[in-house]
C-alpha cells in the first residue's frame, strides 16, 4: 500500500534531507498498509511513535542546518518544524484516548500526507535551494 508516492515534487536535490524523507514516507507507508489490514492498535502505535521520533531526529538535524549555514528564514522554518511536531502529538494524544480506531488513523494519514506535501516543496525545498547554492 503506498499512500504517499515519491515523485519529482518532493526532491529537494538535498541528499541527506531526500534520504531523511524517504525513511519517514517508508515508515507512514508501512501504517497505511497495517490499517488496510486491521493491524492492531499497537501496531499503528509502534509506526506512529517510529513516525514521530523519526520527525523530530529529522527536523532537528534541518534546524543544524540552518543554524550553521545561517539560513535567512529559519526562524520561519523552525517554527514551522515546533507546529508540526506539536500537532503531531496532539493527534497522537488524541488516537490514544479514542475509540473509533479507523477515524483516527484516516485522520493521522490525511495530517501526515498534508506535512508531506505542503512542508517540503516549499520549506524544505527552498532551503535545500539555499544551501545548494552555498556550496563553493
Ligand atoms: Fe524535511
Ligand atoms: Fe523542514
Amino acid at each position: 500500500m503506498v499512500w504517499i508516492a515519491l515523485d519529482e515534487r518532493q526532491e529537494t536535490g538535498h541528499a541527506m534531507i531526500d534520504e531523511d524523507h524517504l525513511g519517514i514516507v517508508g515508515i507512514i507507508n508501512q501504517l497505511a498498509a497495517a490499517i488496510i489490514q486491521h493491524q492492531s492498535k499497537e501496531v499503528y502505535d509502534q509506526l506512529l511513535d517510529q513516525i514521530i521520533q523519526g520527525t523530530k531526529a529529522h527536523f532537528a538535524r534541518e534546524n543544524r542546518l540552518m543554524a550553521e549555514y545561517h539560513y535567512p528564514k529559519a526562524e520561519q522554518h523552525v517554527a514551522e518544524h515546533v507546529k508540526l511536531v506539536r500537532e503531531s502529538l496532539e493527534l497522537k494524544a488524541w488516537f490514544d484516548a479514542a475509540n473509533a480506531e479507523s477515524v483516527m488513523t484516516v485522520s493521522l494519514l490525511h495530517f501526515l500526507e498534508e506535512w508531506w506535501n505542503q512542508h517540503i516543496p516549499s520549506f524544505d525545498q527552498e532551503l535545500a535551494d539555499f544551501l545548494a547554492a552555498q556550496k563553493p
